[in-house]
């Protein structure tokens, strides 16, 4: 095996030189991003710095004009369109939470699990133990042991949120995406969110944009630093808030 591909097989995602114009307008410039497997990671940058942006060409959701993604085992994602990403292990939680207000938190993780297996059929057939205990688990990750009889609709905003990031979860991707989760949570939702991606990063790679830097120290992880389409800085939260350009840009206004 020649060593460069060695090095290619140790990431679990690999962007390099991408590029996307919208309208002439260079919103990702020439970005590269390496994540490990295993690997937790944020993603920090003023307002339009192209981080939604990013997590849509890494999802297949948008097509760079040039440049490599990859994922793990050499994939050319460009080649992929969103649902096959979403099948091989890519997982994406968007802002907006999606689950069914008017399912219990367990019938939503059961029809997450179900996968292909449909909304009827789910509500009709019996689940394995092993099933059971897979959701049992979930639940129990994601703090709502004592609301697994709750409807969605009575969750609260945070709470809606962990249910959304059991329900991809129960899926078993490698990679998890994570797009502004702190967003519209209490402080005490926000500590708990990073308390659960840490414990989801024990077996996934998670990427996460965030804002809220309380929430990003409590990460403790590397922080990569977006500023219109590239990486302007990147190491731990420490070192790249020293850093004067990121100071200039981001934290200093
Ligand atoms: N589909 C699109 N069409 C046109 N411009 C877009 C589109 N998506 C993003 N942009 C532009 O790309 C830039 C980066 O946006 P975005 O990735 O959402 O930034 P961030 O998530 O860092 O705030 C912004 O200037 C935005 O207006
Ligand atoms: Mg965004």
């Amino acid at each position: 095996m020649n060593t460069e591909k060695t090095e290619k097989f140790q990431s679990v995602l690999y962007l390099n030189g991408v590029t996307k114009s919208f309208d002439g307008f260079k919103a990702i410039n020439n970005l590269s991003l390496d994540v490990s497997p295993g690997e937790l990671r944020a993603i920090i940058g003023p307002n339009g710095a192209g981080k939604s942006t990013m997590m849509d060409i890494i999802t297949g959701k948008t097509k760079p004009d040039k440049g490599e993604v990859r994922f793990k085992d050499n994939i050319d994602l460009t080649r992929h369109d969103e649902a096959d990403i979403a099948n091989m292990g890519i997982g994406r939680k968007f802002q907006k939470p999606t689950v069914i207000d008017s399912l219990t938190v367990w019938d939503n993780l059961d029809l997450a699990l179900a996968g292909n297996r449909g909304i009827w059929q789910t509500l009709v057939f019996k689940l394995s133990s092993n099933q059971c205990e897979r959701i049992e688990e979930i639940i129990s990750l994601i703090g709502l042991s004592e609301k697994t009889e709750a409807l969605a609709k009575n969750l609260s905003h945070g709470q809606k949120q962990w249910l959304e990031i059991g329900m991809l979860i129960i899926q078993e991707p490698e990679v998890l995406l994570v797009d502004e989760p702190a967003g519209g949570m209490t402080d005490y939702e926000t500590m708990e969110t990073a308390k659960l991606l840490k414990d989801i990063a024990k077996n996934h790679s998670v990427i996460v944009v965030e804002h809220d830097m309380d929430f990003v120290r409590a990460l403790d992880c590397t922080v990569t630093v977006l500023h219109e389409g590239s990486v302007l800085a990147e190491g731990s939260l420490e070192k790249v808030s020293a850093d004067p350009r990121v100071i200039e840009v981001y934290l200093g206004r």
